[in-house]
């Protein structure tokens, strides 16, 4: 057998696990296609945790969470990264990589999380409590950022918000995040309350049917305290994955965006997932056929306001140092 057979055949059995094998082989061809053009191009694909199999097992050359794309996008040699998320994950890679060019697949992907807070909110928050640090989670636009003083992700806000040592400290947008801090530092946490479409929908009764019935419930520090409270674990996409590799329960309730039950099917075949997930629109927006478009056409190429991006970029570096 061709060595390309090998790795189609091998791509389709890990696909298989989550789709109908005719589904897995028609994503084949434009597989194929794509991989050639990111030898063409020089570029990488950097995919989050909620991006669909046929890209995290296809194309993507890394998947993870938010923190760990971003540590990727600061680190790669390649000149064209290609981000395989949302809008904030795509700027978050030309902050932080400002000499590369930078694909977004999806320019229409936002997020509610980043939509419910803008720079001018932020000085606002700040006038009515002045010399109180303000966190900024990495799900906020260029412009938010630019106005903050550290950065973090849901992977290592406790650790950022513990390291600044303030009595108090403003985190923005997330207030469920928020409040997942609270509960772990020592401080006072002002928080924003803007909340995430997808994780907020959750709520403590979609785990009581599965309470007595021995499976692991996971939460991300998305969804409301009710859930977080209910859950066996509350982490981070990547925090979640590395609790079920060291853990290996039976069957697990994964509360976060379906494709996650999904990546970690293919990766890790004998473990089960039940329902419910839910599914985040924007995160959906990514296909194979738009990343080849940007593949072929260079374009949408992520843009920066020069002032915004030199401000925005100081606490993206001060989280990544910490
Ligand atoms: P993490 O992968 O960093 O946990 O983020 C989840 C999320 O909502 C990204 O949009
Ligand atoms: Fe934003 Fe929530 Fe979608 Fe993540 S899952 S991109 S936080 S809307």
């Amino acid at each position: 057998m061709l060595a390309t057979e090998t790795w189609q055949s091998e791509l389709i059995a890990r696909l298989e696990r989550v789709m109908p094998t005719v589904e897995a082989s028609m994503a084949v061809p434009l597989i194929e296609e794509i991989r050639e053009l990111k030898r063409r191009r020089g570029a990488v694909v950097v995919a989050h945790n909620y991006q669909v199999p046929q890209i995290t097992a296809g194309i993507a050359d890394f998947t993870g969470d938010s923190l760990a794309m971003a540590r990727f996008a600061a680190s790669t040699d390649a000149r064209t990264i290609v981000v395989c998320g949302v809008r904030f994950m795509a700027e978050t890679a030309k902050l932080l990589s400002p000499d590369r060019t930078v694909l977004l697949p999806a320019a229409d992907a936002g997020c509610s999380l980043a939509e419910s807070v803008t720079a001018a909110g932020v000085r606002e928050l700040r006038s009515k409590h002045p010399g109180i640090p303000v966190v900024a989670y990495v799900n906020t636009s260029a412009a938010v950022k630019a106005e903050a003083d550290v950065c973090c992700t849901s992977g290592n806000a406790i650790e950022i918000v513990t390291a600044l040592g303030s009595p108090r400290v403003i985190m923005l947008p997330d207030r469920y995040l928020a409040s997942f801090v609270a509960r772990h530092v020592a401080c006072e946490i002002i928080a924003w309350p803007g909340a995430c479409e997808v994780h907020e929908r959750f709520s403590a009764s979609d785990i009581r049917p599965y309470r007595d019935d021995a499976v692991c419930v996971l939460a991300h520090p998305e969804c409301p305290p009710d859930v977080q409270a209910a859950a066996d674990f509350v982490g981070s996409t990547a925090a979640m994955i590395r609790y079920l590799e060291a853990r290996r329960p039976k069957r697990t309730l994964l509360l976060t965006e379906c494709s996650m039950a999904d990546n970690i099917t293919v990766a890790h075949p004998e473990l089960h997932f039940e329902r419910p997930c839910n599914l985040c629109r924007h995160m959906k927006l990514v296909t194979l056929e738009r990343v080849r478009a940007v593949l072929l056409d260079l374009n949408p190429v992520v843009e920066i306001d020069a002032e915004v991006a030199a401000r925005a970029r100081l606490p993206l570096l001060r989280m990544l140092a910490s």
